[in-house]
Parts: structure tokens; C-alpha cells; sequence
């Protein structure tokens, strides 16, 4: 005997936009946080601060915004697993998005201390843009494809 089980999250039509837009608010706080330390690192702009400076300021508000998207992230997902799952495009984001975050919380971090060579920084800051960039294509082409 199958049970299906109804999820509380589709009880009300209200509940999909509130958490889309937690995910946004989440998605400006992290994505957002860490292209500023790019653009840093590209030495495009906030020169009147290190590298390591500007990063050490975003970090805890980088945490929250991927504590954020982390959380409403399955939620959405949670409204309908089999549409998501099945969808490439969902699997490529999810592949990137742990790229992404394992590569923020390890050579990029190396890059924004003292001593880290221009070029280091650029090539770093550009793999960390592309990264993210993918992470965000994948997530708005996933209710298209
Ligand atoms: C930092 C990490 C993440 C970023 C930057 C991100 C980015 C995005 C963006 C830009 C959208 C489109 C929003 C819109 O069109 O209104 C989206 C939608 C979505 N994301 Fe994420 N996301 C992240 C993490 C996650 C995680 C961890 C999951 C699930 C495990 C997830 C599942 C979804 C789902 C299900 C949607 C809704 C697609 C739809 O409109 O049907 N996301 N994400």
C-alpha cells in the first residue's frame, strides 16, 4: 500500500514565492559577498583596503546568505523532487554549486592572504566568477529547460 504523503509546502500557493524569495535574498548575500572579494582580487575597486580585509569583512555575511540558500534551496526542491531531479540542468547546478563552494572555502580563500601573486589572484577570482555565474544560470534556466 503506497501513502502518499502530501507536502505542507504546496498547502498554500504563498509558500513556493516566500521561499523564491529567500532564495534571491540568499542568493544576493552569497553570490553577492563573494563578487565583491572578486572584484577585489581583480583589483577592480576598494583599493583602500587589502584583499584580505575586504574578505574577512563578508565572510560571516557569506555564511548566512549560503546558510540561506541551503535551506530554501531543498525546500523549493521539496515542492517537486521528480520535476527538478530529472531535469539536467537542476544536476548540473547542484554539481557546480559543490564546486563552487568546496573552491570558495579552499583556493580561493589561500588567495585572498598576503602574498598571493596579481596573477594568482586574477586566475582565481575568474574560476570563482564562473563558477557562480554557472551556479545562477542553472538555477533561473532550470524552470525553462
Ligand atoms: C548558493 C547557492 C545557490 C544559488 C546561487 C542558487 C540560485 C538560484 C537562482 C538564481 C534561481 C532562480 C530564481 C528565480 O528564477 O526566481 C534558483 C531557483 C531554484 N533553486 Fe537555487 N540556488 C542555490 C542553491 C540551491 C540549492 C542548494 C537547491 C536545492 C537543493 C536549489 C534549488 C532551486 C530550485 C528548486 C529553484 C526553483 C526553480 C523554479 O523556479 O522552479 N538551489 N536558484
Amino acid at each position: 500500500m503506497f501513502l502518499a504523503i502530501e507536502n505542507p509546502l504546496n498547502s498554500s500557493e504563498l509558500i513556493f514565492p516566500t521561499l523564491e524569495c529567500m532564495h534571491i535574498l540568499g542568493f544576493a548575500f552569497s553570490v553577492g559577498t563573494i563578487a565583491i572579494v572578486d572584484f577585489r582580487l581583480l583589483g577592480l575597486g576598494m583599493r583602500h583596503q587589502t584583499v584580505g580585509e575586504v574578505a574577512s569583512d563578508l565572510a560571516p555575511w557569506t555564511l548566512i546568505g549560503l546558510a540561506l540558500m541551503l535551506t530554501s534551496g531543498p525546500l523549493l526542491f521539496s515542492s517537486d523532487p521528480d520535476m527538478y531531479y530529472l531535469n539536467w540542468v537542476f544536476d548540473l547546478k547542484m554539481v557546480l554549486l559543490l564546486l563552487a563552494i568546496v573552491f570558495h572555502y579552499t583556493i580561493h580563500r589561500r588567495a585572498t592572504m598576503p602574498g598571493t601573486s596579481a596573477l594568482r589572484s586574477k586566475v582565481v577570482a575568474s574560476i570563482s566568477i564562473a563558477l557562480w555565474v554557472g551556479v545562477i544560470f542553472g538555477g533561473i534556466f532550470l524552470a525553462f529547460i
